[in-house]
């Protein structure tokens, strides 16, 4: 059988060489009158993998509003996920960790991704 990390680290190589190089081509521009969270998303790594209303490398952040409305414990676990990287829970291709960003951006931007349900 093979081991889990056997999928998961070339699929984030994958990730690493393809998806990054998409963040520098495509600079999306932060503006004043968003919201903090979106601001914070789009100044953030999040935008090259991640849009609003469809998939990219991870999930449309519409679907993830939609899959935890109303879960309780949603935002601290989700916080957690984006700190400390993640895989499983939409396939197979993992989120990188970001340990460098702080609890409580991580949090602006978790709470704005599930007011957009
Ligand atoms: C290299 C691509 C990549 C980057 C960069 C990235 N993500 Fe993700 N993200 C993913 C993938 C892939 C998943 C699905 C992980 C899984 O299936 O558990 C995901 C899942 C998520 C989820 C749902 C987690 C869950 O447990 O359901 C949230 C919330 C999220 N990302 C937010 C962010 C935020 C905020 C940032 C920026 C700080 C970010 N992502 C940066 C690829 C990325």
């Amino acid at each position: 059988m093979r081991r889990r990390w056997q999928r998961v680290v070339p699929a984030f190589l994958a990730v690493a060489v393809f998806a990054l190089p998409l963040a520098a081509l495509m600079p999306a521009k932060a503006r004043a009158d968003e919201p903090l969270g979106e601001q914070l998303y789009k100044k953030n790594d999040c935008v090259t993998c991640h849009a609003i209303d469809h998939q990219i490398v991870g999930p449309s952040y519409q679907d993830v509003a939609k899959k935890y409305a109303g879960q309780k414990g949603a935002v601290d676990m989700l916080v957690k996920a984006v700190k400390d990287g993640h895989v499983g829970t939409w396939g197979m291709v993992p989120m990188p960790p970001h340990p460098t960003m702080s609890d409580a951006d991580i949090k602006t931007i978790v709470e704005w991704i599930l007011s957009l349900k």
